[in-house]
């Protein structure tokens, strides 16, 4: 009886072992490695995330976060789905770098009307942005995503980034 007993705390022991070996073991042990060495071999420069954003007439992105991967690329189309035009409602999509603050940043932009709201000494504060749309309009731009981090993002037209703001999360390529 009291063989039996270990033998079935045994058996159970060995599932638990056999589960966690075919749960956890690809990025531990070499044996079942396989997928884990045809995801690493995969160039990075050729992994492209494409992103979709809309900006609307009420003055608002539908999202307010975005998560990507480093060594991705990105691929990132912004749309404004309203009608009013670019004079009165413009929209664009301006990724900062870290150590650059959303209000700061805004406030100095808000005056760079002949450069589309970019002020032109912004330098590597800005690691991408798309042009200024009205209504109907659409850009799509193309960049490396950033180191793993936080990055904040805006609109740049006037009054416009204290509601039109968000996050995008670099995370680590899986
Ligand atoms: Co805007």
């Amino acid at each position: 009886m009291k063989t039996n007993k270990i033998s079935r705390v045994f058996s159970a022991l060995m599932v638990i072992a056999f589960l966690a070996a075919c749960s956890g073991g690809s990025s531990e042990s070499g044996q079942s490695g396989d997928a884990a060495a045809a995801s690493n071999e995969a160039p990075a420069g050729d992994k492209v995330m494409e992103i979709f954003i809309e900006g609307n007439d009420l003055m608002q992105f539908n999202t307010k976060e975005i998560t990507v991967f480093a060594g991705y690329k990105i691929k990132l189309t912004l749309k404004h789905t309203g009608q009013l035009p670019k004079i009165s409602m413009g929209h664009n999509w301006v990724l900062l770098n870290e150590g650059t603050s959303v209000a700061d940043f805004g406030t100095k932009a808000a005056a760079a009307s002949e450069t589309g709201y970019i002020p032109a000494d912004a330098g590597d504060q800005v690691i991408a942005n798309t042009k200024l749309l009205g209504g109907g309009e659409e850009d799509t731009i193309e960049f490396m995503a950033p180191p793993v981090g936080e990055y904040d993002y805006l609109c740049t037209f006037p009054g416009h980034w204290g509601a039109m703001n968000g996050k995008m999360i670099v995370a680590e390529a899986e």
